[in-house]
């Protein structure tokens, strides 16, 4: 029994020095990096697996339409990375091949397909999630997720703290002996100040007056009390806002409850509890599937869908019929975050037309609808409307 636990001591020994190394890098890392001094500004564009390379392309070709005069100018140039699929990352047993994480890192901003996350039973070996290890690598802390609905004046934005808690040691449990397993929860004092500065930023930039730390602090005390602690702090800083603290498990509760949730604006909250209330909240707005995700540190950022790599689509010859609108959405996030937030209002109204207001056509996931490729020629003829922001309230009052 002894043995067991010297064993578990070292690795415990380990994965703490591994943290502290980790504190060190991200306080070595100095600012945000400055989108308009850069040229060109590299987009990579990463397919994953399953449908995720066909509704990639497809939002790929929307993006380059949107930018043709940056490309020509060389200001923004696109890259594509190809061999992020679980069949390769199998292969090498790492969650992601070394040579592709040199090329991501040569990128300022990515999008991203959805990349499969396998579990103990699959018929894949159990490595690392593709998701949580380039949010690591590439220091991703802060992971952005907007839902609105319109009708049910619901406008919120999600900061999810995307690099620690549950997730930073997620792969590296302690199964001390065949009765105990264990595992870790980690808040680190600069990983908690940085999301929630850039939450307080977000609303203070914005005009938004309510921003909501959500934490379960009164039982997670020492991480979640951590966190709590650093929020107050934050926040003596911006006498504006007005803030409040919820345990997660009553905020999920007033998410559904109609007379309370229009009230919420900002959020921030730790990794896991961020990962299920961002799934809740999508739900509203008609599912993970219509929702995109920033993932945003100081050096990089990756766009993605929130939804999964669809395998049996591909098995039964569906992927063409994939809807490619969640990952274009996450484009829009991309234009906006490297300054170009007028192509990405066009986007995001275009989208809302075509997938909502409009419909001329839709995408059914069969060959009941359209192919992935032919809305997004259905999205890049509605950019070209002529006064794009008059159709667009116009069909959205129509609707209402
Ligand atoms: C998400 C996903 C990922 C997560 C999975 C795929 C690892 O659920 O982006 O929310 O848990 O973060
Ligand atoms: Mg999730």
């Amino acid at each position: 029994m002894n043995e067991d636990i010297e064993k578990a001591k070292e690795k415990f020994g380990l994965l703490l020095e591994g943290q502290l190394k980790r504190i060190t890098s991200m306080k070595a890392q100095g600012d945000y990096i400055d989108y308009n001094e850069l040229k060109p500004i590299i987009i990579g564009i990463v397919g994953g697996d399953g449908i995720g390379p066909t509704i990639t392309s497809n939002a790929q070709e929307v993006l380059e339409f949107l930018l043709q005069e940056e490309i020509s100018s060389g200001k923004v140039k696109f890259k594509e990375i190809e061999g992020l699929t679980i069949e390769n990352r199998a292969q090498e047993l790492k969650a992601i091949p070394e040579d592709i994480l040199q090329e991501l890192k040569k990128c300022h901003v990515i999008l991203k397909g959805p990349t499969t996350t396998p579990r103990e039973g699959d018929k894949w070996p159990n490595i690392e999630s593709a998701n949580v290890a380039m949010r690591k690598e590439l220091d991703l802390f802060a992971n952005v997720r907007p839902v609105e609905v319109p009708e049910e004046n619901i406008n919120w934005t999600f900061f999810r703290e995307n690099t620690e808690g549950a997730y930073a040691l997620g792969s590296e449990g302690i199964n001390v002996n065949d009765d105990l397993a264990v595992d870790f929860k980690v808040t680190t004092t600069e990983g908690a100040y940085r999301i929630i500065k850039a939450a307080f930023e977000y609303a203070d930039k914005n005009d938004l007056k309510r921003l909501t730390v959500v934490t379960k602090a009164n039982v997670v005390k020492t991480t979640d009390g951590k966190f709590l602690n650093i929020a107050r702090e934050v926040a003596a800083d911006y006498p504006d806002i007005e803030w409040d603290d919820w345990y997660i498990d009553i905020m999920t509760a007033k998410l559904v409850d109609p007379k309370r949730r229009s009230e919420f604006e900002v959020f921030v909250l730790p990794n896991l509890y961020g990962d299920i209330l961002t799934d809740e909240a999508a739900e509203f707005q008609g599912g993970v599937g219509t929702a995109g995700s920033a993932n945003i540190g100081k050096k990089h950022a990756m766009f993605e869908a929130i939804h999964g790599s669809a395998p049996r689509m591909v098995e039964e010859g569906r992927a063409k019929y994939a809807d490619p609108s969640s990952i274009t959405r996450a484009g829009a996030m991309l234009l906006n975050h490297i300054n170009y937030p007028g192509q990405a209002e066009k986007l995001k109204m275009a989208l809302d037309i075509c997938g909502q207001y409009e419909q001329k056509m839709k995408v059914t996931g069969r060959d009941t609808g359209v192919t992935g490729e032919e809305f997004a020629h259905y999205i890049m003829e509605t950019l070209q409307t002529e006064n794009l922001a008059e159709k667009y309230k116009k069909l959205k009052n129509k609707q209402k």
